[in-house]
């Protein structure tokens, strides 16, 4: 039933048997969601651009791009998880939906356009279903490089024009936790083409940049709530964290204190000198970072559900103005949720699944995936073998919007057979109204024929 050829905004692609895109992702394309005039995720976006204003923006980049574009002009190992079809939707072997957007770093680089970059875009992963996960989300990428020549004819080092900029960046008064030297050499290391003033020096930038940013977000986000618990009111507090992307060393994540939790917000780098070098700027040295809109949305706006975004309830809508100061969101009534469980025995061939990406892999944590930055141990050959995202993914495709979350409830071995059995619990709900009873029942019905049909369970 897969089409040979699918067309898509004009464009032909020919699939093959990687094709794992199913059709209700395809049609979340043209929404464009962050172009959309008064939209929560385009007044974030413009939101962060304020904060960057000599940066150039690149707002309509198309998402399919190809695996040398999302994977290896940045370094991915050929075994990295990323490029597995149970995390990334392919059209074909060479073709995906772009999983982040770095997927553009080396294209915006050759272009040298600009010093300072921003990529606003929809990106696409396989991924659990729960509130804060969505297959499709938005990310801003962001970059600022410098011309090593520049230096040299302006009489300075680099690291001196460098700093000249740094204090030209806004001053805040927060509390920033920053315990860790700037690079390490197992941990977090300097490049070998990058002296350590340098790095001091781009570090520095990118952190200013970033915290002002930061700072900015959350204080829109406190006085949106200003109503509320003194806790929301004590001073904002953030940190730097050591991180890992193939794509920047030394690596870093910002996380936020909000709301008696750390919040990863941010993953960022000195960008990786291959990269430039491959983008035929080899004398060009900076930063970049990467920032998942949904998330930084639901917190400025109290955005409870993360499928609100893709509504067109006149309800969820006209709660935002891209003139007025930032409100909380007001939810309008909850309608009732409906549980059910489906339980099945896996084919025997996958009983023996384990390690990377496996049904024993834990559900994602409770907040929304940005960044790549677990660093993955090569995957070990596996049998053809039972991923949950595959669950997820039928799932949506059932339901569309009418799932809330699909948590993992019990998992077992047979003592005797070594069969493995898994239960999943599926909460059906819509935002927008109350399901009937016939409706859920159906829905559920056509969940466990497909789980049979495509994945080879036995239900139970
Ligand atoms: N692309 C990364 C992600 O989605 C985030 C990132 C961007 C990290 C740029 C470093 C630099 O996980």
């Amino acid at each position: 039933t897969i089409p040979k050829e699918i067309k898509i905004e004009g464009r032909t692609y020919q699939t093959d048997e990687w094709m794992n895109t199913p059709s209700s992702i395809l049609s979340a394309i043209p929404r464009r969601l962050h172009l959309q005039p008064d939209h929560p995720l385009t007044i974030t976006r413009k939101l962060i651009e304020s904060r960057f204003p000599s940066y150039k923006t690149h707002n309509d980049l198309f998402p399919i791009v190809t695996t040398g574009q999302n994977f290896d002009s940045l370094g991915f190992p050929l075994d990295h998880t990323g490029r597995s079809r149970t995390d990334t939707y392919y059209l074909n072997k060479e073709t995906v939906l772009r999983t982040h957007t770095s997927a553009h770093q080396a294209d915006t680089f050759r272009n040298n356009e600009s010093e300072g970059y921003l990529i606003s875009a929809d990106v696409y992963r396989r991924d659990a279903i729960d509130r804060s996960h969505y297959p499709v989300f938005h990310q801003m990428e962001g970059a600022r490089t410098w011309d090593r020549r520049q230096a040299e004819k302006e009489g300075k080092t680099l690291a001196e024009v460098i700093w000249d900029d740094v204090v030209r960046i806004p001053k805040h008064d927060i509390a920033v936790e920053d315990p860790n030297p700037t690079f390490h050499a197992e941990r977090n290391p300097l490049q070998a083409t990058h002296s350590p003033e340098e790095a001091e020096a781009i570090a520095a930038h990118l952190k200013r940049s970033l915290e002002d940013m930061v700072v900015t977000i959350f204080n829109a986000a406190r006085s949106a709530t200003e109503t509320n618990s003194a806790s929301e009111n004590e001073p904002l507090q953030v940190r730097w964290v050591e991180a890992y992307f193939p794509f920047t060393s030394p690596s870093w994540e910002l996380e936020v204190f909000w709301q008696g939790d750390w919040l990863e917000v941010l993953g960022s780098g000195i960008v990786s000198q291959p990269i430039l070098a491959n983008a035929s700027v080899p004398n060009r040295i900076g930063w970049a970072f990467g920032i998942g809109l949904e998330r930084i949305a639901m917190l400025l706006y109290s955005i409870p559900d993360i499928r609100l975004f893709w509504s067109k309830d006149a309800r969820f809508l006209s709660q935002f103005s891209e003139e007025k100061p930032i409100r909380r969101f007001v939810p309008f009534s909850k309608y009732p949720a409906c549980f059910k469980d489906v339980s099945f025995w896996l084919r025997s061939s996958s009983n023996a699944a384990g390690g990377a990406g496996s049904a024993a892999s834990p559900t994602s944590s409770a907040t929304p995936a940005t960044t790549f930055s677990t660093p993955v141990p090569p995957a070990a050959p596996l049998p053809p073998s039972f991923h949950e995202n595959d669950v997820m993914e039928i799932a949506r495709e059932v339901c569309g919007n009418l799932v809330e979350d699909v948590r993992l409830t019990d998992e077992f071995v047979h003592p005797k057979t070594g069969r493995r059995s898994m239960c999943y619990r599926i909460n059906y709900r819509s935002l927008e109204r109350t399901l009937t009873n016939e409706e859920t029942n159906e829905l559920h019905e056509k969940l466990r024929g497909l789980l049979v049909q495509r994945l080879g369970v036995e239900l139970r």
